[in-house]
Order: structure tokens, then C-alpha cells, then sequence
């Protein structure tokens, strides 16, 4: 089994290998030819020095003078030699290091754009931490065999090389050749073999400890405020723990094979002397010829280890390898359509869903997906505002998600001016429709890179514009240094409202024909929720010409739209306005009068049944 596995994992190691050429073969070449110019002149070098000892030291200890010529001349093919070794490594170091991080830079592109194309579905099964290691560690890991492979491939050049050299000089030293190269390549292989599940399971944990502490940082304040301080970091020192436990088993490995790999040649030595000296007296070789042999065997113990160090690597790569594959070969991604919409049309979009129903895909693949929408349908007109409400988790979120195309539907379908999304072009879609999301992202740079989101044609005037629709041109021009302003890592030095109205400025920045707001302003406070809301329906006072489709609660923003849905459970159970759903539908009574009391009195806990209509200044205000 064991073994299976490893020559399993040596062919597809071979195979990413083989993958890593194609891709970059020039560089490869190069850093080829430099390795066997090197092995070659290793070669040479060993009969250099045999014919320094064979033909000028013994001859001057004999004679007792110093032949200066030969000697000369020895010393200028040695450095010769080594002028082109340099040659040799300086173009196998440079190529190997190319290739390798080039390809590291060209999947780590190629992982981190996958990301980008594949659905919202994709990306709620997959942790970020793992996200994070496939797009760092995994690549590395895939071409760290890179930075060995043209040494091991020149490595091979040369041991042929040198058991024909060794053929060529005698018979019988060929013969000690033949026993140790052989056995040094098994140990090779035996080393790699066993190399192999340690460092998959280093690889293993590397994206497991790496995703609890993404993890951990990312939930600092529940972590903090819940006391789990200590949970928590027992949690990740439990994994860091096997993972240096992982890694301690690969150096134990180390420290059993390394003295081994470095010890054969040394026996080869030996034996080429005690061969070498009995051939020697029988006069069928030369001492330049011995002395030549036995300096082979010491210089060739070094290049073979590169053998070594790309078999240990392979597992590693295989795995990481495996790992990426995974993300460029995940499938899903909504592929766009050729059909496109004016995104500077002047007139405001229609929103249709015509029986929408949607599940999300399970969590593992073979149970079924639950269905949360059934046979949604309802129209935004141009120009018109509707309202989603409907309790919590009723599906508002996965409509608002549908309506800009971030999911497709189970059946039925979205159209936007009458043209099903799924036949439109990613800039149609992006131009003509803006989600506010329920949770406000901000980017980590200035007020203004977070609005303009490096948009073409969205200058400061449009910024300000549509900060002041968002009712959020007041702080921002509190702030320090105005729209240079950073913002800190997700928004951290904004408050929950500041963060929402900046989205909404973002959204906004991009003049939409169809906005969503997903219960994009529940943390502003109501007036001003009511506020941004009135303005953005009213294309004379700056706001956009939009069709506006909004999840809400509360009664004053719910009021102002044109007609209200009424969801549970993922099925439309009323529509109407405001005022007639407020009469006729006692589910929808309760939930929105049950809001505004939780927000008015935070501290009284009332479930809907005992809650009365009550009458506050702001209903009255806007209640139609
Ligand atoms: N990624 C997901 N995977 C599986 N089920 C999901 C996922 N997101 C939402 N759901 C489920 O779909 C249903 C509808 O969720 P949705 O987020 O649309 O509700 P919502 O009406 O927006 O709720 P809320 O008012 O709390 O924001 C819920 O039952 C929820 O558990
Ligand atoms: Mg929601």
C-alpha cells in the first residue's frame, strides 16, 4: 500500500514536474545546460587533478625537482575549469530561481483570479484560511522541487558520464562504480518514499494553522469580549503543536538519512583505493588514473544529494499541487452573456422575478439542498421603490443576492429591462445593478479609493455627491484629512453607521439604474434612514435614476416605498402597500410594529403578540 502510494506520488510529481517544464522551457534549458556544463567539468576536473598527481607531483617527488611547465600548465586548465564551473552554476542557480518564481507568480495570479470567478456558493464552503494557504503556501510548495530540478537533471547527465569515463579507464573501478551510483539512488528513493506522507501531513497542517489563526484574528472581538482568550489559543497551539511535531519527524528523517547519503561515496572511496591498488600492482592502471577515479568519487557525492532533494520535495509538491488543482478545476463560476444594456442610459431599470425558486447547495454534496425561495415573482417598475420585508430568514438576503446576478436560480428567472441576467455581460450587470450588502465591506485605503473603487469617470464632485446622498458628506469632511482619509482595515476606525452610508456612497458613485439595499442603513438611526431613502427616490433633489429595491424594517423607511412584499418562509404571501398590508396582514402588522418597539425600547423584550400598534411622531409623519 505504502509503496503504491509513493510510486503513485512520484509519477504525479513527475507529472507537475513535467507540467513545470512546458510551461517554462527556455528558462529551463538554460538552467540545464548550465547543471550538466557543471557536471561535465566535475568530471573533468577529477581527471585534472589525477594527471597533476599522476604526471607532475610523483614525477617531482621521484626526481626531486618541479616540472614549472606542466605544473603551469595544470594550474591554467584547473582554473579554467573552474572559471567555466562558475559558468555552469551561476546559469543553473539563475535559471532554476527564475523558473521557479515565475511560475510561483503566475499561479498565484491564476489562484487568486479563480477566486474572483467562481460563485458566492464556491466561497461559502471554502474557509478563508484555506483560500489564503492554496493562494501562498500550496503554490510554493507545488515548484519548490523547482529550485533542484536542473542540478538532479545535470546530476544524471553526469553520472552517466562518469561510469563511461569509468568503463574507459578499467573495468573493475567501473564495476565499484556501478554498485555504489545504483545504491546511492535507491537510498535516494527510499529516503523520498518515507519523506513523503510526513511532509503531506506538514502540508496539511500548515493550511490547518494557518486557517484557525486567520480565523482567531478575524473573531478577535468575540474571542476577546467572550473570554475565550485561553479556548482559543489552546485551540491553535493544539494544531501548531502537531504541526511541529509533523515537521520534527521530517528532520528526525533528515538526521537518520543525511549521514548515510554522505557516507556511501566515502565507502566508494575506499573501495576504488583498495580496488585501485590492487589493479594498480598489476599494472592495469596508472596512478594518475587512480588518483583521478578516487577524487571522482569524493566530488561526486555533493551533486547526487540533488536527486535526493527533489524526490524529498515531490510529496510536498504533490500535495500543494493537488491543492491548487483544486481551485483552478472548481467549477460553478456563472459565465456572462454576450447581451448588453446602456449603463448610462438616463431612465431607471425594471426588476423582474418571473417564479424564482433557489436552494443553496448543501454543505457536503450528497445531502439535499434546502430550498429557501419557492416561486418568488414580483416587478420593481422603473423609477418605483419596493420594499422586501419579512422576518429574519426569510430569504430578503438571497433575493437581493438574485437580483444582481451574485446566485442563479434553482428556476425561473431575473430580468433586468426585460432581458434575463444570465444573458448579460459582466459590465451591463456591474453598470446597470448596485447592492448595498447587509454587511458593509471597506477596503483598507482612502474614503475616496473606497467609493470610487478605481471606476473610471468618478471624480471628487461625484464622490461628494454621492457621500451627501448617503448622508455621510458630514463626517467624512470631519475627518482629518477629508477623502485622503484612511480608513484602517475593514473600516475599523468608522462607526457601523459611517461604515453603511460609505457602501451606500459606493453604490451610489456608480449611478445605477437599479439599486439594492439590503438593510443597507439598519445601523444609521431612523430619521436619517428615512432621509437618505426619500432622497434617493427623487431623481430632482440628486438622487440617482434608480428603481430602488429595499430590504427594510422599519415603518418609516418601509412607508416610503411604492409597494411593499411581504415574505415568509421564502414564499410571497402578501403585496400591497404599506397601509393595506398594515390592515389586512396580521403576520406583517405584528413584525414591523415588533421592530419599532425593539428599537425604541431596547431594554423590553416583547414578542409580537403583545405588542400594539403605537403611534410615534415619525409614523405619523410619514404613514401613508
Ligand atoms: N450560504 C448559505 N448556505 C445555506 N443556507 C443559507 C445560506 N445563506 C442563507 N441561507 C438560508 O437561507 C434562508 C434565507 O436566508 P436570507 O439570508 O436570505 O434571509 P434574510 O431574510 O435575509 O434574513 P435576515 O433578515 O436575517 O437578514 C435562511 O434559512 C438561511 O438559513
Ligand atoms: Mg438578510
Amino acid at each position: 500500500m505504502t509503496s503504491r502510494t509513493s510510486r503513485d506520488v512520484l509519477r504525479r510529481g513527475l507529472s507537475v514536474l513535467g507540467r513545470a517544464i512546458r510551461e517554462q522551457p527556455r528558462i529551463f534549458t538554460v538552467a540545464v545546460a548550465g547543471s550538466v556544463l557543471f557536471g561535465l567539468l566535475v568530471i573533468a576536473s577529477a581527471y585534472v587533478v589525477g594527471a597533476v598527481v599522476g604526471d607532475v607531483v610523483v614525477p617531482a617527488i621521484e626526481q626531486g625537482s618541479v616540472g614549472v611547465g606542466a605544473l603551469a600548465l595544470a594550474a591554467g586548465v584547473l582554473l579554467g575549469i573552474s572559471v567555466l564551473r562558475v559558468v555552469g552554476i551561476f546559469g543553473r542557480r539563475l535559471g532554476a530561481g527564475f523558473m521557479q518564481y515565475r511560475l510561483q507568480a503566475a499561479y498565484r495570479r491564476r489562484v487568486t483570479r479563480r477566486y474572483l470567478e467562481l460563485p458566492l456558493a464556491w466561497h461559502q464552503r471554502n474557509a478563508t484560511g484555506t483560500l489564503l494557504s492554496n493562494a501562498n503556501s500550496d503554490v510554493e510548495a507545488a515548484w519548490y522541487p523547482i529550485a533542484p530540478l536542473p542540478f538532479a537533471v545535470g546530476t544524471l547527465v553526469m553520472l552517466v558520464g562518469a561510469i563511461a569515463s569509468l568503463f574507459a579507464t578499467d573495468w573493475a573501478l567501473a564495476l565499484v562504480g556501478l554498485t555504489v551510483f545504483p545504491a546511492l539512488f535507491s537510498l535516494n528513493v527510499v529516503y523520498s518514499r518515507r519523506m513523503a506522507p510526513r511532509q503531506a501531513r506538514a502540508q496539511r497542517l500548515r493550511a490547518e494553522v494557518s486557517g484557525i489563526a486567520h480565523e482567531s484574528f478575524d473573531g478577535a472581538l468575540v474571542v476577546k469580549t467572550m473570554g475565550r482568550e485561553a479556548q482559543e489559543t489552546a485551540r491553535f497551539s493544539g494544531r501548531a503543536g502537531e504541526l511541529r511535531d509533523a515537521l520534527i519527524s521530517v528532520g528526525r528523517l533528515r538526521g537518520v538519512f543525511d549521514p548515510l547519503l554522505e557516507t556511501l561515496p566515502s565507502l566508494g572511496t575506499l573501495a576504488v583505493l583498495v580496488v585501485g591498488a590492487f589493479r594498480l600492482r598489476a599494472g592495469a592502471i596508472t596512478v594518475t588514473e587512480l588518483v583521478s577515479v578516487a577524487f571522482l568519487f569524493t566530488v561526486l557525492a555533493f551533486p547526487v544529494r540533488a536527486i535526493g532533494w527533489v524526490l524529498a520535495e515531490l510529496p510536498r509538491s504533490v500535495a500543494g499541487w493537488d491543492r491548487v488543482r483544486r481551485v483552478l478545476d472548481a467549477t460553478g463560476e456563472m459565465p456572462y452573456g454576450d447581451h448588453t444594456l446602456d449603463p448610462a442610459d438616463p431612465t431607471p431599470a425594471t426588476l423582474a422575478f418571473a417564479g424564482v425558486s433557489f436552494a443553496y447547495e448543501p454543505a457536503e454534496a450528497h445531502l439535499p439542498g434546502v430550498q429557501v425561495l419557492g416561486e418568488v415573482s414580483f416587478t420593481v417598475p422603473a423609477g418605483r421603490t419596493v420594499a422586501l420585508v419579512g422576518p429574519t430568514g426569510s430569504g430578503k438576503s438571497t433575493i437581493a443576492a438574485l437580483a444582481v446576478r451574485l446566485v442563479d436560480p434553482l428556476s425561473g428567472a431575473v430580468e433586468l429591462d426585460g432581458v434575463d441576467v444570465r444573458q448579460l455581460t459582466a459590465e451591463s450587470l456591474a453598470g446597470t445593478a448596485a447592492l448595498v450588502a447587509q454587511v458593509p465591506f471597506v477596503f483598507d485605503d482612502t474614503v475616496r479609493a473606497n467609493v470610487t473603487l478605481d471606476r473610471p469617470g468618478i471624480g471628487d464632485e461625484d464622490v461628494w455627491a454621492a457621500l451627501r446622498l448617503a448622508e455621510a458628506d458630514g463626517f467624512v469632511a470631519a475627518l482629518p484629512d477629508g477623502l485622503d482619509t484612511m480608513v484602517g482595515e475593514r473600516g475599523t476606525s468608522l462607526s457601523g453607521g459611517q461604515r453603511q452610508r460609505l457602501t451606500l456612497a459606493r453604490a451610489l458613485a456608480g449611478r445605477p439604474r437599479l439599486l439594492v439595499l439590503d438593510d443597507a442603513t439598519s445601523a444609521v438611526d431612523p430619521r436619517v434612514e428615512a432621509a437618505i431613502l426619500a432622497a434617493l427616490r427623487t431623481p430632482a433633489a440628486g438622487g440617482p435614476a434608480a428603481s430602488i429595491l429595499v430590504v427594510a424594517y422599519r415603518r418609516a423607511t418601509i412607508a416610503l416605498a411604492d409597494e411593499v412584499i411581504y415574505l415568509e418562509q421564502g414564499r410571497v404571501v402578501a403585496r400591497g402597500t404599506h397601509t393595506e398590508l398594515l390592515a389586512t396582514v396580521g403576520g406583517y402588522a405584528d413584525l414591523v410594529t415588533a421592530y419599532e418597539h425593539a428599537e425604541t425600547d431596547p431594554k423590553r423584550q416583547r414578542t409580537p403578540d403583545e405588542v400594539t400598534p403605537l403611534a410615534s411622531g415619525l409614523e405619523i409623519e410619514v404613514d401613508r
